[in-house]
């Protein structure tokens, strides 16, 4: 790390203000502006965040959904327990089986919500940056289909790129609301993006006829 980028890092705004604010990470912040405008995060939901170290994004999802929910985290890394709070985590690779399988059996059914703020280290090297973030983008999709209620909503960070086109496809196909948003607090020379997925399918293929109304939906 450069003395430059540590500079630059402490005199960010949203860095300054998680400090302030006892979050981890500032991607707290990426977070609330998400949930602020689309409101995935409501009281007692069930979560599961994907790439969650060091945990900011658990803190948010844990005062949003409150004592009622549930939040789990996963991560390569692992996550020191967040006091006050009832946040599961574990440590595993969300692109090996038995993570998932780990995950599967810790949440016992399905969730409201899965969220992914899945990143690599940069490279600095775009087509590589993207091509991993797509990996895992790929992997959490996959995560989301089988864990998901139906009417349930995914959050997937992204970094841009020409293989973007046919993830959205995919997640078009299993998702009936599918938004991509750049919070503010995203830096502005980051190519990341989230894409907003609401109101799951549920796992069965798509069908012709009209799905019917949930009113529980996200
Ligand atoms: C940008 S950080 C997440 C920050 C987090 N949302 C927060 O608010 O504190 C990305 C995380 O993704 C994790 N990650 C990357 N690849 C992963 C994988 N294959 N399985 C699990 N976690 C992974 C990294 O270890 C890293 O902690």
């Amino acid at each position: 790390m450069s003395n430059n980028w540590v500079q630059q890092h402490r005199r960010d705004y949203y860095y300054r203000k998680a400090k302030q604010l006892d979050y981890r990470s500032r991607a707290s912040f990426k977070l609330i502006q998400i949930d602020d405008r689309f409101d995935i995060l409501k009281e007692g939901r069930s979560v599961v965040d994907l790439g969650a170290a060091p945990g900011g994004w658990l803190q948010v999802a844990a005062e949003r959904i409150g004592p009622e929910g549930r939040v789990i985290g996963v991560d390569l890394q692992p996550i020191a327990p967040i006091e006050g709070t009832m946040v599961e985590t574990i440590i595993g690779d969300v692109r090996k089986q038995e993570t998932v399988d780990r995950l599967l059996y810790m949440i016992g059914g399905k969730v409201d919500v899965v969220l992914s703020d899945m990143a690599t280290n940069i490279s600095g090297q775009y087509a590589m940056d993207h091509a991993r973030s797509i990996e895992l983008c790929d992997h959490a999709l996959a995560f989301a289909r089988k864990t998901l209620v139906p009417g349930g909503c995914m959050v997937l960070k992204v970094f841009e790129g020409d293989m973007m086109r046919d993830l959205l496809k995919q997640i078009r196909a299993s998702f009936r609301e599918v938004k991509l948003h750049a919070p503010k607090a995203s830096r502005s020379s980051s190519s990341e993006i989230y894409v907003i997925a609401r109101d799951f399918k549920g796992e069965a293929p798509p069908r012709p006829q009209a799905a019917p109304v949930n009113s529980d939906r996200c």
